[in-house]
């Protein structure tokens, strides 16, 4: 863990050359929207760049946006910890965020994630052991007319999903490479008696696995190029 400094300073960026460009491109675009001395209004989006690119927030990432910004680490973190779509934590390759208000629930989303959880042999909030699947329940995702949906990986909507079609959602997505996680301070011993550990903090919807086949309406954050 870093020390978290209380003033910007230089730091390593945490992306290869490849997230790095995409990073890039997102965050000038991001930049662009504010005032030039305004610049720090774009921490949100900024944020939500490097979770995409890494899956979650490692804190040299938020150190190397505080940078960029001119925010402290301790500031970003401040940020980073209040909203609960930043991850603080690795997730699993495919993240499957299942929405669990209204709409979704009086359409039976309670068994979609108790399904979930039975395939996976995780609760919600939890990463299956090899670190494929980390399943978790979630808020309203805007698609209540095609309830009970579920966001994949941040970016793929699943909708009007079914008991039946659990399994082939999931089947298909071990088939899927998925994205290599950022390493992160996520020990998995190995426990006879528990598979899975749960994480500790509330965890957002995922970021990981294909490129965008649908984009998640996260402000300015998760468009991809093609
Ligand atoms: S209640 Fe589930 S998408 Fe709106």
């Amino acid at each position: 863990m870093i020390p978290l400094a209380s003033k910007a300073a230089p730091a390593q960026s945490p992306f290869t050359p490849e997230q790095q460009k995409r990073f890039d491109e997102g965050f000038e675009r991001a930049v662009a929207k504010y005032p030039p001395d305004r610049r720090r209004a774009a921490l949100l989006p900024a944020l939500h760049l490097v979770q995409d690119e890494l899956g979650w927030l490692p804190e040299p990432a938020m150190a190397y946006v505080g940078h960029l910004l001119d925010i402290p680490p301790v500031r970003v973190r401040e940020v980073a910890t209040f909203y609960t779509m930043y991850r603080l934590r690795p997730v699993g390759r495919h993240h499957i965020g299942v929405c669990n208000s209204v709409s979704c629930w009086a359409m039976g989303s309670e068994k979609i994630i108790r399904l979930c959880a039975e395939r996976l042999g995780i609760r919600p909030g939890e990463t299956t052991r090899d670190g494929q699947f980390s399943l978790e329940e979630v808020s309203c995702l805007a698609a209540c007319g095609n309830a009970p949906a579920v966001l994949v990986n941040n970016f793929e909507y699943v909708e009007s999903v079914t008991p039946e079609s659990v399994d082939g959602l999931i089947n298909r997505l071990r088939e899927l490479p998925g994205k290599t996680m950022a390493p992160g301070p996520m020990p998995r011993l190995p426990d006879p008696n528990h598979h899975d550990e749960r994480q500790d903090s509330p965890q957002a919807t995922g970021s990981l696995g294909q490129p965008a086949t649908t984009t998640a309406a996260e402000a300015g954050s998760t468009e991809r190029k093609p």
